[in-house]
């Protein structure tokens, strides 16, 4: 593994890097499966050449750090690009002046996950609509809502949320649409946010609940009341960014229930939790590991400028399995 270079760089001046450098921008991103996976990926597309390098900034950070961040990629040459996870709102809200253009899924959920540059152009791009997207597709199946009849519970309303939901507006069939979406957010303004967003997009007659809440007990009368078959997503972070679960253990899940878990490491209490009631409840249960694997190949695409095609999406999904069992998350 030579082209690791030491990951998480907390402090405040970023070092200027002596070989072509892709950044990965989260929380704890030392503790990420992407540490192992990333040189696979580079031996395997051919770009050995290229080092990973992790920057830690806490949840909701000064909007000067993710400017000098942003400000620093766009300087530097051998910085070649980004993957954003966590701060994907906060880092365009505080520099959306240092990106010379933003793609479509960028300016309709104001978000950026994917940090390209493009003949010295700095470009931002929002990667979750599709790599969340066809996860949540793989997870349910073809016309779920139709077969099943549930609805949506989010947990949650930051940029994956956004972009979930994004994506379930945008679906034209009827039958691939939840008749009704409920989203829980700890602060009013991501709610607004969204709800800003699905009046704008919302062609479609999907009812939209929008709830401020925090209290795990009130998210568990929520989820109470939904009827059987209905998916329920953690999307607050919470079981890995910080501790705990939107849910208190006393929940519980509904008849025939589909809960996805948008993380595949840290305790995963919420995933736990709908564990423990697996069997009693018919649950199926998924994790965010095809998630990541999907949002990763595209940013390496944008930043590296190569196609990835279904073979290659395949071996690449493969290694990060390889790195993922190697790393025992
Ligand atoms: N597997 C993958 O590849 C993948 C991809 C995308 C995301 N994820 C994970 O999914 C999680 C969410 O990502 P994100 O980008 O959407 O993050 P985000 O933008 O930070 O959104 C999290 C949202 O959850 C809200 N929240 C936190 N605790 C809450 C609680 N107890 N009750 C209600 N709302 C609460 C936050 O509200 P405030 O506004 O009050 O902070 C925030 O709006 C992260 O942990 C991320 O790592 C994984």
């Amino acid at each position: 593994m030579t082209n690791l270079k030491a990951v998480a760089m907390a402090e405040p001046m970023l070092a200027t890097p002596d070989a072509p450098t892709f950044y990965f921008i989260g929380v704890t991103t030392s503790q990420s499966s992407s540490r192992r996976m990333f040189p696979l990926w580079m031996q395997a597309l051919e770009r050995p050449d290229v080092l990973l390098a992790g920057i830690d900034l806490e949840i909701h950070a000064d909007p000067d750090r993710y400017r000098q961040v942003v400000a620093h990629i766009r300087r530097e040459p051998l910085a070649l690009g980004a993957l954003v996870t966590t701060h994907k709102i906060d880092l365009l809200a505080a520099a959306r002046d240092l990106f010379d253009e933003l793609g479509p899924f960028a300016q309709t959920t104001q978000e950026v996950s994917s940090i390209a540059k493009e003949n010295g152009r700095l470009i931002g791009r929002a990667t979750d609509p599709v790599a969340g997207g066809l996860s949540l597709d793989a997870i349910l199946g073809q016309d779920y809502f139709a077969r099943a009849g549930g609805h949506l519970l989010l947990l949650g309303a930051g940029g994956s949320a956004v972009a979930l939901t994004l994506r379930l507006i945008q679906k034209t069939r009827p039958a691939e649409r939840p008749q009704r979406i409920v989203v829980v957010n700890r602060s009013p303004a991501r709610l607004a946010r969204l709800q800003q967003m699905v009046e704008q997009s919302n062609k479609g007659p999907i009812q939209f609940d929008y709830i401020q809440n925090n209290v795990p007990q009130r998210n568990d009368e929520l989820l109470a009341a939904l009827p059987p078959a209905s998916v329920v997503i953690n999307a607050t972070g919470m079981g890995k960014d910080t501790p705990g679960s939107p849910l208190t253990d006393d929940a519980l899940f509904p008849y025939n229930g589909v809960v996805w878990e948008l993380n595949y490491r840290g305790a995963l209490d919420f995933m736990r939790q709908a564990q423990a009631q697996q069997a009693a409840r018919n649950l199926t249960i998924a994790d965010g590991w095809d998630y990541f694997v999907h949002g990763w190949s595209q940013v390496i695409s944008h930043v590296l400028h190569v196609q990835i095609d279904p073979p290659l999406f395949a071996r690449l999904s493969q290694l990060a399995t390889a790195a993922r069992t190697a790393s025992g998350h």
